[in-house]
């Protein structure tokens, strides 16, 4: 057959022709029966049973909300020669070579546990997040899963939920969806969740494709693990001795004074330079698009409806680095001078409206390990309390006036508002540091 348009290099080329479509026309999933036997999904199991973490999720508002996703994640030894042969035949049967692929994932769901609706690729317009999980590999195109087990199993389907399509666990069988079109645009539609295990547990494991191949660098191993981008400008890492963090609770804690949190008035030139911020942006404030703003959101009313605001900071990118840069020294002192940062993320002015609970939640541990919360107006009828837990896991309740911040470590310190707000609205913005010393690295 001819080919009529060009197959860009990270798309499949030879898939197995045991891929069957699922009957949809909106996204692009197939499954295929039976690409693992018996003996290797039961030899991946045990592999997982012996080494498996919480999940956890990087998400585009900086917030890692666990109950998004309650599984357990498995890493595998990419040199095994059983799990080199597993990767394969992935390949193999998708049609991509293997140096497109991240390093095979496991997660365990057990009674009760799911994943959200979510999408797997990472929003292009976050820039902190994109650049931190896709630098040179790009982002992710294919996703297959493979079921290892259904005996007891009851539950635990993948759905999606915009078209309708839902996939059952079955030993052995595999389910493979495209997330970028072959125009290098990406579809919404693919939203999928994991639906809460009733009985048994669930065994899957997860391959991503990406963009670009692992070895664009002459690395040999197509397997090993993305090549995190060095993208924070470091400093002092030539200097300091370089530490590797893969969870939040290998982060040090930061505040000397053992809380984790303090509140402070704000120097009187940089409260003139937020209200300026806020001045003008005030005029282009706008709803977040839940479309837009991703499942993984921690703000919403009770009845999980949109209640937030958005003033972006991306309208004004002059004054964001402004304001990063003259809180960066007030950070700085607060942890103390022998732990180096770098401005990594500051978002814009978030606008609460009535009724709108923060859950509790901490910060995306690989880039905001320090910050604060700048308070900047409120129409309110009852304070809206901030709940921050300290090191001795005691939470407390900080209330913010107008010109008044609180310190916080962003990832370390469980943080929300989870009282509804009562009143017409609440604003604030976060401002985010990273450890120049400390970097993350995945587990494998
Ligand atoms: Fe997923
Ligand atoms: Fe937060």
């Amino acid at each position: 057959m001819e080919k009529i348009t060009e197959i860009p290099k990270w798309d499949t080329k030879d898939p197995s022709p045991n891929l069957k479509r699922l009957d949809n026309d909106q996204i692009e999933a197939y499954e295929i029966h039976d690409l693992l036997d018996s003996s290797e999904c039961e030899k991946i199991i045990d592999l997982m049973n012996k080494n498996h973490i919480p999940s956890t999720l990087a998400t585009s508002d900086g917030a890692i909300k666990n109950s998004t996703r309650t599984s357990s994640s498995a890493f595998f030894d990419n040199e095994d020669p059983f799990i080199k042969s597993i990767e394969q035949k992935i390949s193999e049967a998708i049609g991509i070579d293997v140096s497109y692929g991240e390093p095979l994932q496991g997660q365990i769901y057990k009674v009760g546990e799911y994943y959200a609706p979510h999408l797997d690729y990472f929003n292009k317009k976050d820039e902190n997040i994109y650049n931190q999980f896709c630098g040179d590999r790009g982002n992710r195109t294919w996703t297959m899963v493979i079921y290892l087990n259904d005996e007891g199993l009851e539950g635990g389907e993948t759905n999606f939920p915009k078209v309708n399509v839902s996939i059952k666990p079955k030993r052995g069988k595999a389910a493979c969806f495209r997330s970028m079109n072959p125009n290098g645009r990406m579809n919404r539609l693919t939203l999928h969740s994991g639906q809460k295990v009733t009985k048994g547990s669930k065994y899957i494991i997860t391959k991503w494709f990406r963009e670009n191949p692992v070895n664009t660098h002459g690395n040999s191993n197509p397997s090993s693990p993305i090549e995190t981008d060095d993208l924070s400008n470091i400093k002092a890492s030539d200097i300091t001795e370089k530490h590797y963090f893969s969870s939040i609770e290998e982060l040090p804690y930061l505040d000397k004074k053992g809380v984790g949190f303090e509140k402070r008035k704000l120097p009187e030139h940089i409260w003139k330079m937020a209200q300026e911020a806020y001045d003008t942006l005030l005029p282009k404030i706008t709803t977040e698009d839940p479309e837009e703003k991703w499942i993984t959101s921690v703000i919403a009313d009770e009845y999980g409806n949109n209640v937030c605001d958005i003033m972006s900071f991306d309208l004004i990118p002059e004054k964001r680095n402004k304001i990063h840069e003259a809180l960066r020294p007030i950070v700085q002192e607060w942890i103390g001078e022998e732990n180096p940062i770098t401005p990594s993320a500051l978002y814009g002015i978030r606008s609460y409206q009535k009724g709108a609970i923060l859950d509790m939640h901490s910060d995306n541990f690989t880039t905001h390990h320090a910050g604060c919360i700048v308070m900047v107006d409120k129409k309110i009828e009852e304070d809206w309390a901030l709940h921050c837990v300290d090191h001795n896991g005691e939470t407390h309740k900080v209330y913010l006036e107008p010109g008044e911040f609180a310190l916080y470590e962003c990832a370390k310190t469980r943080h929300g508002r989870p009282e509804p707000l009562i009143g017409d609205w609440f604003r604030n913005f976060f401002v985010h540091y990273k450890l120049d010393n400390w970097e993350y690295k995945e587990v494998s």
